[in-house]
């Protein structure tokens, strides 16, 4: 699996730690920034992430903001992205197995990081159902192509 990640300053510190994380289950990652304190605009760190994840070359992307909200709301702009904002550890298990999600969206000033790293292995380690959620997910999306003009 390779991750695609990345987070403007409000989640820089926390971006950090789930490198770490990444990095000590062997999983392959690359960072897309932002890498300073100052002020970001975050849909600039959110794009290239969706567009990696959408385009294949990334399985799964990860977003970290002050809320999370900024960050998941402009990767799921992205035609194929299906970005949960996650806080909690039920609803990571669930967003995977119901929603199809490939890209995880958190909030630094939310959650706290211990809570933040376990919500990424569960994500990470939890396989789609399908089943009866395979035609919801396809509702999904087809409103999506409904509203970006592609059929
Ligand atoms: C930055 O101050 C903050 O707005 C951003 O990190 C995020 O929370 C936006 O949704």
């Amino acid at each position: 699996m390779k991750v695609a990640l990345a987070a403007d300053h409000g989640g820089l510190h926390l971006k950090e730690e789930i490198k770490k994380l990444l990095t000590s289950m062997q999983i392959t990652f690359e960072d897309f920034g932002c890498n300073c304190e100052t002020s970001v605009d975050y849909p600039d760190y959110a794009l290239p992430v969706a567009e990696k994840v959408a385009s294949g070359e990334f399985d799964r992307g990860i977003l970290v903001c002050g809320t999370g909200i900024g960050m998941s709301i402009a990767a799921n702009k992205v035609r194929g992205i299906r970005c949960a904002l996650v806080h909690d550890t039920f609803s990571a298990k669930a967003t995977r197995e119901h929603n199809d999600t490939n890209m995880l969206a958190m909030g630094e000033r939310v959650i706290g990081p211990g809570l933040a790293l376990d919500i990424v292995k569960i994500w990470l380690g939890t396989e789609f159902e399908g089943g009866r959620h395979e035609n919801r997910v396809k509702k999904v999306m087809d409103i999506e192509a409904k509203y970006s003009g592609v059929k």
